[in-house]
Order: structure tokens, then sequence, then C-alpha cells
């Protein structure tokens, strides 16, 4: 059995990268490939209790990590892994470039312990792909502005934001191989385009 392919979706909020996922679910599945659409923080039953927490509860930084690691070793040992064994491909709205990007670069929380438990829960596992939705911190504000009530890291400042950016940026240089940069600033359907092409190198 091949292994499924492990695509993730990454940005600050408002880029738009969710409104991507389904139709390039039904894009692959057109194609024959089995998909599961996932998130995160959640994805699994315990996961998603603790996306409650995290979204809505005030904590520190080092509390936020541990808890979105947590949610993270849940759902890679009880649905990503094992969909991915199947040969499922797995389209994850946010992974752990997230908490690189917000827990590291927006709250400023210590990249090496990071890294740490990255390495202690991924067990090897990265993603084959990642998209990341780039777009400028205050259009993405604009965006967001237009959308419904905003949780913990929505209702954040710009500045905030720019250092989300910043953090996603770095691991984006860090990481190119499996990084695709998605232009977010143009239309829906041109953004359409740079996913399906950048999915059709890896998933013909
Ligand atoms: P998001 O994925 O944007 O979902 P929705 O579209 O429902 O708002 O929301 C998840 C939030 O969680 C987002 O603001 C980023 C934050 N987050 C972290 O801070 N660290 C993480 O590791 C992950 C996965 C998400």
């Amino acid at each position: 059995m091949v292994r499924g392919r492990f695509i993730t979706f990454e940005g600050i909020d408002g880029a738009g990268k969710s409104s991507h996922i389904e139709p390039l679910a039904a894009w692959l599945r057109e194609r024959g490939h089995k998909v599961l659409v996932t998130r995160e923080p959640g994805g699994t039953p315990l996961a998603e209790a603790l996306r409650e927490l995290v979204l809505h509860r005030p904590m520190d930084a080092l509390t936020e990590s541990l808890l979105v690691f947590a949610a993270r070793r849940d759902h890679l040992t009880v649905a990503i892994q094992p969909a991915l064994a199947e040969g499922t491909t797995v389209l994850c709205d946010r992974f752990t470039d997230a908490t690189f990007a917000y827990q590291g670069g927006g709250r400023g929380f210590d990249l090496h312990t990071l890294s740490q438990l990255e390495a202690m829960v991924h067990v090897g596992l990265q993603p084959d792909l990642t998209l990341w939705f780039d777009l400028p911190a205050a259009l993405a504000a604009q965006r967001r502005a237009a959308a419904r009530a905003a949780d913990r890291f929505e209702a954040e400042s710009l500045a905030f934001f720019e250092c989300v950016q910043a953090g996603y940026a770095a691991r984006a240089t860090a990481q190119p191989s499996r990084f695709r940069r998605i232009d977010a600033s143009p239309s829906q359907a041109q953004v359409w385009l740079q996913v399906v092409n950048a999915v059709q190198a890896l998933v013909p």
C-alpha cells in the first residue's frame, strides 16, 4: 500500500485558506483519491475539546503551546497516521507551522522549545506539501473585519499578525522543499489556480 500524501494549509487569519480545502478535496476525489479533510487544533474528539480551550480561555504561551501539541499528538496517532498508512490523502487546515507562527512568532515563545516538542510529537513525520497562503497582515485584517465574531487569536492586533506572518516566512525559508507560497491577494479563482498547480506537482 502506497502511503497517502499529507498536505497542510497555512496562513494568517483572513488569508482565505479555508475556502480552498473542500474544493481541493472534491478535485482529488474526482481523480480517484481517498481524502480526509481535517483541521488543527482539532480533528479528533479529544483534540476538538482542547481546541475550545485554546481558542477561548486565557492562558500563557507555554500552556498554549503544550495544548496545541497535545491536541496534535492525539490527532496524529488517532486520525492522520492511520489515514496516511491506508493510502488516504490528508488535507489539514493548519499544522505545526501554525505553532511556530502563532506561539513562536506571535507570542514570542521560545523556538527551541517548540522544536523539541515538534520532534517529540511528530516522530519524523512532516507534511509532503504545505500551501502557505501569503497575505499582508493589513489586508487580512480588512478581510477578517467582514467575518464572524473573533476568537482569542482573531482579536489580536495588527502588530501580532505581522509577527505571525514573519513566523511563517521564517519556516518557509527554513524548509523550502515542502513549502509552496500561494499569493492570497488576487481573486478566489486566481488563488484556486495556484492551489491546483501546486498540488498537481505532487498528486498528478
Ligand atoms: P482557524 O484555523 O483559523 O479556524 P477558523 O477558520 O475556524 O477560525 O483557527 C484556529 C486558530 O488557532 C488560529 O487563529 C490560529 C490558532 N492556532 C495556533 O495559535 N497554534 C496552532 O498550533 C494552531 C494549529 C492554530
